[in-house]
């Protein structure tokens, strides 16, 4: 062998031990100094003598790797979830279920870790593909950003063949200084570890993932017979045994009482957790026990997983303030006593509308008991009436606009208030700041703050502003805090945004009610800005998904000549109006005809079917007629299937469904 090549087999191994340490038994034995003197000489010898660079070198870490597209990955076990369960007596059910079964089980708890769950294979000891869980049973293929995961071998003891699977999540401390960071770029904080750990690992280039210091528990063997493992507890041990980091506060109880004693125990630690977590999991320890078990279409039948309640807390309402949206909807918002929940500090919470706070009967000076709903958005659960003083000031909705003072108006039959000046400065900041947004034209660069300044100094008033930027460069340069590159990158990313394919214009332009979902459901039916501007309220009250307020509200947009307008400058100035997503695909057994889809089908839920039915041609439509060519049933599918056979219509099973879907390119 080569000098250089065992050198660079000796740096692997330095270097993949010293990750082990550092990461999964979080025990360095590495200076800092000493690590980053070893990964620069492999770095070096590697660039030397590329032959001898494996592709799961320890330098892979810092990604690098970019990919154009996510490919697919077939789960040769489907990824399951498990149900959910909220109460000491669903627990006990769960456990009677299966001694009526005939088994006296033990089960180990382990902790629900709050992020995504990730299948991992590996062959003759090298980490060979990373895979998201998709829909259960096809998944995307993640192996460039997994390589990033610290705390993930990508070798292993024995040079097994192995599939892992675990949850790969962000640390709390790693998602605030990310957040942090964000913040002085503009860029909206993400609501929780959970959306961050799944951004990061949807990121096409792996340089992005690196930086996001990703990490994994790993508490699921597919395989276990294959190594002759009898016990969930067992191959805990076992992935441990591999390298692989596996949660130490998994237990093995030998009943109930051991299942609530620890998540009393983890109830009271999780604040304190340096992760998320969102409940404790339940598994019959006995493997054997597991098969006979067996599934539903849907779940294990030998596991739950249950959910902590929601973090509640008190604190006092300070004042009530409202704010004016892009659409000039008036939202009230509580300002709160600062107060930490779940580890984040809340100041304020949205309080929807005049009738909510009514409803909630809150009065400033209140003190409220708030939770995270969803542990994303505090949410003002109601007063402790018991503790007012007599101090408080009822709350009273105001009558006019707080930004530009006009006269505030109900729309028929709505709860929401709306100041309707076309004018109101806010209401264009606030339109301005959701065009440039990541979900619309994404536009790096162009924030909150910066649009906020920019409105203010006059560079940008209106949406075709932002693509008159450069007439300002050099006074924007000489802005305090702007210098020449970040200007120019700022160009740079307008100008790109005016690539972007119709959906993302179309949510842009802020028509009340279209989503970013509506907004693609919009571009791949019509294809143009054009021809959507065209359609009737008829016709678009007969798409599926677009209810009657919505057609109105598209309809009236474009009847309104500002707005057309808008799109004639927009298109003068070089934007791109038409969809660029893929192109429809044909299938014979789908394209041109109707489905209807009823019932349960175990691999993939109904919303994902009738968007593969839709892209091949297909229509999807909710209820059966004359008209509809085929249903496919799944579980409990009740009248629709009746009426199918009563109009004696083609069905297709669960089995037909996977047939054809397999077939499709
Ligand atoms: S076991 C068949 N164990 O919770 C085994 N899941 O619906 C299925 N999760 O999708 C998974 N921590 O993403 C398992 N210790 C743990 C878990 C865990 C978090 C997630 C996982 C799964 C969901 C349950």
């Amino acid at each position: 062998m080569k000098e250089a090549q065992k050198r660079i087999q000796e740096l692997t191994e330095i270097l993949n031990q010293a990750n082990y340490e550092y990461y999964v038994l979080t025990n360095p034995t590495l200076t800092d100094q000493e690590f980053d003197k070893y990964m620069r000489e492999l770095e070096k010898l590697e660039k030397e003598n590329p032959e001898f660079a494996s592709p799961n070198s320890p330098t892979k870490r810092v990604g690098g790797e970019v990919i154009d597209k996510f490919k697919k990955i077939k789960h040769r076990i489907p990824m399951l979830s498990l149900p959910d369960v909220f109460n000491e007596e669903e627990i006990i059910a769960f456990d009677e279920r299966i001694r009526k079964s005939g088994f006296n089980p033990e089960y180990v708890c382990e902790l629900k870790i709050d992020g995504l769950s990730g299948s991992f294979h590996y062959e003759e000891g090298e980490l060979l593909t990373g895979a998201t869980r998709g829909d259960g049973t096809i998944g995307e293929d993640i192996t460039h950003n997994v390589k990033t995961i610290r705390s993930l071998p990508l070798h292993i003891k024995d040079n097994t063949d192995i599939e892992v699977r675990g949850e790969i999540y962000m640390g709390r401390e790693t998602l605030a200084k990310l957040n942090h960071d964000r913040a002085e770029k503009n860029l909206p904080p993400f609501q929780n570890c959970r959306n961050a750990a799944a951004g990061s690992i949807r990121q096409l280039d792996s340089s992005i993932a690196a930086e996001r210091k990703l990490d994994t528990w790993i508490y699921h063997l597919p395989n276990p017979e294959d190594y002759g493992i009898k016990t969930q507890f067992d191959s805990l041990e076992f992935m441990k045994e591999l390298g692989f980091k596996v949660n130490p506060a998994n237990r093995l109880v030998k009943d109930i009482k051991g299942i609530l004693r620890f998540i009393e125990e983890y109830q009271e630690k999780r604040p304190y957790l340096p992760y998320d977590i969102d409940g404790v999991v339940i598994k019959v320890n006995d493997l054997e026990m597991q098969a006979k078990l067996g599934f539903t279409s849907k779940h294990p039948r030998w596991a739950v997983a249950y959910k902590f309640p929601a973090e509640e807390v008190l604190t006092k309402l300070t004042d009530i303030i409202f704010t004016v949206g892009r659409t000039g909807r008036i939202t009230p918002n509580a300002v709160l006593e600062p107060v930490i929940v779940m580890g984040s500090t809340i100041k304020r919470a949205t309080l929807h509308n005049e009738d909510y706070v009514i409803e909630k009967d809150l009065k400033i000076g209140d003190i409220v008991a708030i939770r995270k709903a969803g542990d994303v958005i505090p949410e003002v659960i109601g007063p402790k009436k018991e503790r007012r003083t007599g101090e408080e000031v009822d709350f009273q909705m105001i009558s006019h606009c707080p930004i530009c003072d006009s006269l505030l108006e109900k729309k028929n039959g709505q709860v929401d208030h709306y100041c309707m000046n076309p004018n109101c400065p806010a209401k264009h900041i606030e339109s301005l700041i959701h065009f440039c947004e990541r979900k619309a034209m994404n536009i790096d660069g162009l924030g909150e703050k910066i649009i906020e300044d920019f409105f203010n100094l006059g560079f940008i008033k209106s949406i075709p502003d932002i693509y008159h930027l450069d007439i300002h460069s050099k006074e924007l340069q000489e802005l305090e805090g702007y210098g020449k590159k970040s200007i120019e990158n700022l160009l740079n990313a307008i100008e790109e945004s005016k690539k972007n394919s119709l959906e993302k214009l179309l949510f842009g332009l802020g028509i009340e009610g279209i989503g970013d979902k509506t907004a693609i459901l919009l571009a791949k039916k019509y294809k143009t800005l054009e021809t959507l501007a065209m359609q009737s309220e008829e016709d678009l009250k007969n798409i599926k998904d677009i209810g009657a307020i919505l057609a109105k509200n598209i309809h009236a947009f474009f009847d309104n000549m500002d707005n057309i307008a808008l799109m004639h400058k927009l298109k003068e100035l070089g934007l791109n109006m038409k969809y660029l997503g893929p192109e429809e695909k044909h299938h014979d057994l789908i394209s041109g005809k109707r489905f209807v889809v009823t019932g349960t089908i175990s691999f993939m839920g109904r919303d994902e079917i009738e968007s593969i039915i839709e892209n091949y041609g297909g229509q999807a439509s909710s209820s059966v007629s004359s008209k509809t060519n085929i249903v496919i049933v799944g579980e409990k599918a009740g009248s629709k299937e009746t009426k199918a056979k009563e109009l004696g219509i083609e069905i297709w099973d669960e089995a037909k469904w996977k047939s054809v879907y397999e077939s499709l390119e």
